[in-house]
């Protein structure tokens, strides 16, 4: 099922994991203040064992398919990931995450690779109408690369989920196909 995806964008391409992504993938996502926007599964610290765990995963996965996972390459480097799942009741539904290396932090990445992202799967994903994305309520950031790539907030679930010690709220966005 494998098949080479490579999605360009300004400085960066949307690209499958390969072996070998390991050492970057771990040095670019271990960092406390990338975890602490993140749900539950994202590892922290996040070790060089913890991302064997991880390609190996992806590289499982993607040799079965579909493919809705892509590594924000960034001179070689796994700077980020753009990834979602297909909800398996509600096949019309992904789920979508994401995070970048926080030296690339501002300078526009994650709003181009959520546009290149969601294109992608509205086009090879023709049952896929709606992905939605979670966030939690201080990432200003996050809430912004989603906003101006026309999702919607939809609502905040209020005290809905336990963050490090602390019951807090939920705030969910969505985009339709057709918006
Ligand atoms: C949130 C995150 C993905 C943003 O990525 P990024 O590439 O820095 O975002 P962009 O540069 O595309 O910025 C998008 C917009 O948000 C704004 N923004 C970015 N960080 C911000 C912050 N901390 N506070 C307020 N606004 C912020 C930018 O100014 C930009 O707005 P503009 O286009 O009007 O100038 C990145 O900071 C990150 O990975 N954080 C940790 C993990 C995470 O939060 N993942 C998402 C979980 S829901």
């Amino acid at each position: 099922m494998k098949k080479e995806i490579i999605l360009k964008g300004n400085g960066f391409i949307l690209r499958l994991y390969k072996k070998g992504d390991e050492l970057s993938l771990s040095k670019n996502a271990n960092n406390k203040k990338i975890a602490q926007n993140m749900f539950l599964g994202f590892p922290s610290p996040y070790t060089l064992e913890e991302a064997k765990k991880w390609v190996g995963i992806c590289l499982k996965k993607n040799k079965i398919g579909p493919i809705t996972g892509f590594v924000i390459d960034i001179d070689g480097e796994v700077a980020g990931t753009v990834g979602g799942e297909i909800d398996k009741k509600k096949p019309f539904m992904l789920g979508f995450g994401y995070w970048l290396g926080e030296k690339y932090w501002g300078k526009g990445i994650m709003s181009e690779a959520t546009k290149l992202y969601i294109d992608y799967i509205f086009k090879d994903f023709k049952k896929i109408n709606r992905i939605e994305s979670s966030v939690f309520p201080w990432n200003e950031g996050s809430k912004k690369v989603l906003l101006k790539n026309g999702f919607k907030l939809e609502g905040i679930s209020r005290k809905s989920y336990l963050k490090d010690g602390k019951i807090i709220d939920v705030y969910h966005f969505a985009k339709l196909r057709n918006e």
